[in-house]
């Protein structure tokens, strides 16, 4: 079974619909194997974000994910990766299908409402940023 990994971001949380988001990662066949609601700290921010550290971008982001609690979901499933892209909708919610994620809840391109892994690779490696074993459950 693929692994991805889920963030349900500080403007979703702060707007109260993570439960709504829970209900659809559910709702789609996925199997929550490990979640917690954290404040991340700017160095863990700027670590998970490193792929991104030479953006425009980069400073703007690690700003957005500590200016309040997320909630990190480890998620299972077959084909977990693709299918949870397809749920979450593209990066810009004005480019996202009807019915997505962000086009339900994310403001912008930026404050997006929920991250993605977007490869398997990056499903491990990111599910293990914020987890170890003995959280899988
Ligand atoms: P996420 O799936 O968490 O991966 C990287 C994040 O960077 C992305 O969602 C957005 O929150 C943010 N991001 C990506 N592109 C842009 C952009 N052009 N301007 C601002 N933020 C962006």
């Amino acid at each position: 079974m693929e692994r991805t990994l889920c963030i349900i971001k500080p403007d979703a949380v702060k707007k109260s619909v993570q439960g709504s988001i829970i209900q659809m990662l559910l709702d789609a066949g996925f199997k929550i194997r490990a979640m917690k609601l954290i404040q991340l700290s700017k160095a863990q921010a700027q670590k998970f974000y490193e792929v991104h550290k030479e953006r425009p971008f980069y400073n703007d982001l690690v700003e957005y994910m500590t200016s309040g609690p997320v909630i990190p979901i480890a998620l299972e499933k077959d084909n977990a990766v693709p299918d949870y892209r397809e749920l979450i909708g593209a990066t810009d919610p004005a480019e996202a299908k009807e019915g997505t994620v962000r086009k339900k809840y994310a403001a912008s391109k930026a404050e997006n409402a929920v991250h993605g892994s977007d490869s398997v690779e990056n499903g491990v490696i990111e599910v293990g940023f914020f987890f170890n074993d003995s959280e899988l459950v």
